[in-house]
């Protein structure tokens, strides 16, 4: 049995879906909170509807269970938690029930750039989150993707609709190396399969656009609109002054900051190479995705 924690989120959905093509047993956790289940009653996989603030939660959620995929997130706009909180101090709760029940692997979806020190809290918490589980008795992988594109499409495009634009955060000219769901999807189901991705930190990305680009391939493929800028110094206010309405907003403008920085693209032609069986799916596909 596989347990996919955050099995109803934005990535969570794709790995269960590629789980269901493939007869895979599995388990999802989640609150039930932010997104609804799959549906229900299908032999291939079970619901556990639980929280990872609560020990007896996690340990009922990895019983019986040999592998488990962490796909949980504090991060987004509702699941009214944090990265502190879900990312790390959840994470951790989960760990240690899965080494108590004898879990052998988990596959953890981290970010590029997790440091104990980096500029995004997120990253921190990312970091704490995957040195706990490096140092733990089980065997681990460590997916660390770019930015979600799906996400940042979303975002920038969540105006267009009602006012005819697309945000972009800041100058939007530095790269940023993004990663689609689908392609994280693809590389944390082979992470379950796949023994030589074992004890590996896997740095995975899709394509390298700057926002600018985004919000361009989002017009043309929209076919009408304009770009709404919001400018360094109001990113900075925001990063600090949204906290109290919408803490969200607040963490998309400090990942925007960090983004303008230029420490967000990276390289990852070496790693897909390792794996050229896995296909990139990149911005067209995220535009345009298939039902
Ligand atoms: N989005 C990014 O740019 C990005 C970048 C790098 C890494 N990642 C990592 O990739 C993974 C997937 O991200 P995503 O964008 O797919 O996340 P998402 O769409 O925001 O989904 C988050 C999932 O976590 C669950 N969840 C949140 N709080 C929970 C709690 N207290 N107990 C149990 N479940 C909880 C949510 O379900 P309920 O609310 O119903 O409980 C949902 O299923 C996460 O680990 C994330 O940190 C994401």
């Amino acid at each position: 049995m596989i347990l996919v924690v955050g099995g109803t989120g934005r990535l969570g959905v794709r790995v269960t879906r590629d789980l269901a093509g493939i007869g895979q047993p599995f388990r999802i956790m989640a609150r039930g909170r932010s997104q609804p289940f799959l549906e229900q009653g299908r032999s291939e996989f079970e619901v556990f509807r639980g929280t990872l603030s609560s020990a007896s939660d996690c340990q009922h959620a990895v019983e019986g269970c040999e592998q488990v995929i962490f796909a949980a997130s504090g991060f987004g706009l509702k699941t009214g938690g944090t990265p502190r909180s879900v990312d790390r101090d959840g994470a951790l709760r989960l760990m240690e029930a899965a080494e108590h029940v004898g879990v052998r692997h988990m596959v953890m979806m981290s970010m590029y750039g997790a440091a104990a020190d980096a500029p995004m809290e997120f990253l921190r918490m990312k970091y704490a989150a995957e040195e706990a589980l490096r140092s733990s008795g089980m065997g681990w992988t460590i997916i660390r993707m770019g930015a979600n594109l799906e996400q940042f499409l979303a975002v920038m495009s969540q105006p267009l609709e009602t006012q005819g634009k697309v945000i972009v955060f800041g100058s939007g000219g530095m790269p940023v190396t993004f990663t689609s769901t689908a392609d994280a999807a693809a590389l944390a189901g082979r992470a379950l399969s796949d023994p030589v991705l074992g004890g590996q930190t896997i740095e995975w990305g899709s394509g390298t656009y700057s926002l600018n680009e985004l919000a361009s391939a989002i017009l043309a493929n929209a076919g009408r609109g304009a770009i709404k800028r919001i400018p360094v110094p109001a990113l900075r206010i925001m990063s600090v002054a949204a906290r109290a309405f919408s803490p969200f907003m607040a963490r998309m403008a400090a990942a925007a900051l960090w983004m303008e920085s230029g420490a967000a693209a990276f390289d990852p032609a070496l790693q897909r190479k390792s794996l050229p069986d896995i296909p990139v799916f990149g911005l067209e596909e995220s535009l345009n995705p298939s039902p």
